[in-house]
This record gives structure tokens, sequence and C-alpha cells, in this order.
């Protein structure tokens, strides 16, 4: 039997790289899984042999976050794991960082991930289990160069992170953040090849990271295995330092 044999998954921005890594671990382990993506990357989905179902979403929008939870819920009837995921980066300078830049990243990596807790949460309290996974970075923790909007926004996940883990344990919900290093998806495509290798040369286990490192860990957190680790960052970065 699969450790989420039964389970109901909302995977935001899981068209793509970590989140679609992430559908395919957790399709693997028997859960039923809800894409929730701007993009519809039909072929990817497809691939997923009609055991993910896509609704289009936009984090950033209530609205649309409500629509996408009332359909879940007409759909499988409940929601026990919700993976925040989605999240975009404009990376500049302070210097020459827009209001544009910084408000467009809050929007979908900090309010994004506001909206779907807020909506999906009182199913999960109603319910009285939950897994709430999001996805920091470890620029959330050290910050970095270029990427004051993307830092904050993952500083304030981390910030909800452990204040729903406060609010929501008693409810049978747990809520824990992973904080990936660098790893090999579409995010990355637009960073110089020396910054890379210089990001490769700095991280111990001498590789960048693949999307599956990072399911692997979403899978750990919302298996039964973790039912008592609540409110932790799980740094997975090869020990990358900055
Ligand atoms: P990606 O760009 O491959 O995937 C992100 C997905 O989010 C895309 O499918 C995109 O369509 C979707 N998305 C963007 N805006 C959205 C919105 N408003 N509503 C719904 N979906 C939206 O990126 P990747 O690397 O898979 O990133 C996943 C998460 O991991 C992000 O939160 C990112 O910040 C985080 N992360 C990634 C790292 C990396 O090195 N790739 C490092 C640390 C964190």
């Amino acid at each position: 039997m699969g450790k989420l044999e039964g389970r109901v998954a909302i995977i935001t921005g899981g068209a793509g790289g970590i989140g679609y890594a992430t559908a395919q671990r957790f399709i693997a382990e028997g859960a039923a899984v809800v894409i929730a993506d701007l993009r519809a990357d039909t072929a990817a989905i497809d691939a997923l042999d009609g055991q993910a179902v896509f609704v289009k979403t936009d984090v950033s929008d209530m609205t649309d976050v409500e629509r996408l939870a009332a359909e879940v819920m007409a759909q499988f009837g409940k929601i026990d794991i919700l993976v925040n995921n989605a999240g975009i980066t404009r990376d500049k300078s302070l210097k020459k960082m827009t209001e544009a830049d910084f408000d467009a990243v809050i929007s979908v990596n900090l309010k994004g991930v506001f909206n779907c807790t807020k909506v999906v949460a009182p199913f999960m309290v109603e319910a009285g289990y939950g897994r709430i996974m999001n996805t920091a970075s470890i620029v959330g923790v050290y910050g970095n160069f270029g990427q004051t909007n993307y830092a904050a926004a993952k500083a304030g996940v981390i910030g909800m992170t452990k204040t729903w883990m406060r609010e929501l344990g008693r409810k049978g919900i747990t809520v824990n953040a992973v904080a990936p290093g660098f790893i090999e998806t579409d995010m990355i495509k637009t960073i110089p090849d020396e910054v890379i290798q210089g990001m490769i040369k700095s991280t111990p286990v001498q590789r960048a990271g693949k999307p599956e490192d990072i399911a692997n860990a979403f899978l750990f957190l919302a298996s039964e295995e973790a039912s008592f680790v609540n409110g932790v960052v799980l740094h997975v970065d090869g020990g990358l330092a900055y």
C-alpha cells in the first residue's frame, strides 16, 4: 500500500518543475492529485495517466483559489494535503528593482500561500486532519544578491509556517516548510552558467538538486511517519552554505 493511499492533495504550481515531480511522487504513493497552476502543460499532465486533475488557478487571486477549493470538494469531498509550491522570480538588485517587480513576487510567493491556506485550512479543520507544506527557499533564510522581493516572500512563508503550526496543530493539522537549495528547473534557466557552476562548487555534495529531491521531502512531510513533525523548515540543499 502506498504511503498516501486515499489522500487528496492539491499541489499549486504543479504543472512544472518541483510541483510536477511532487505530483508524480504522490500519485505513485496512491494519492489523488489536483494540479493548480496558471498554465496547463497538457502533455505533462496527460503523462500522469489520468491520475491528476488540472484546475487552472492563479494563486494570487483569492476568488480563483475559492473556486479551486470548491471544485476539489465537489469532486473529491475532502482536501488532505496542500503543497503551496507556485512561485516566480523577478530578480534585480535593489537599485534596479521596481515596485512592480516587488509586488509581483510578493503577490504569488507570499500572498498566494496565504490565499490557498486561508481557503483550504477550514476544510481540514472540519475533517480534523491536514498536512500543509510550504515551499520556502534557503534564500528566505540567508538572503541573496538580486532577490530582495523573493527573499522577503520566502522569509514571510517561513513566518507563516511557524504561525500556522501553532494555530492549526491542535486541529490535527501539521504545517511545515521545505527550503530547497539550488534545483534544476525552469526557474534557474535565466541564471548565467558561471553562477550555476559557482553554486555547485559551494554545495558540499557537489551537484545541483533535482526536483525529485524536493518531492521526496514533501512525501516524507505528507506521510504518517511525519505526524509528529510540525513547524520545521527542512533544508534540502546538499549543504549549500552562503
Ligand atoms: P517552475 O518555474 O519550474 O515552476 C513553478 C510553477 O508555478 C510553474 O508551473 C508556474 O506556471 C506556476 N505558477 C507561477 N505563478 C503562478 C500563479 N500565480 N498561480 C499558480 N501557479 C503559478 O519553478 P520551480 O523551480 O519548480 O519552483 C517551485 C517552487 O520552488 C517555487 O515556490 C520556488 O520559489 C521554489 N524554489 C525553487 C528553487 C530552485 O532552485 N528551482 C530554489 C528554492 C525554492
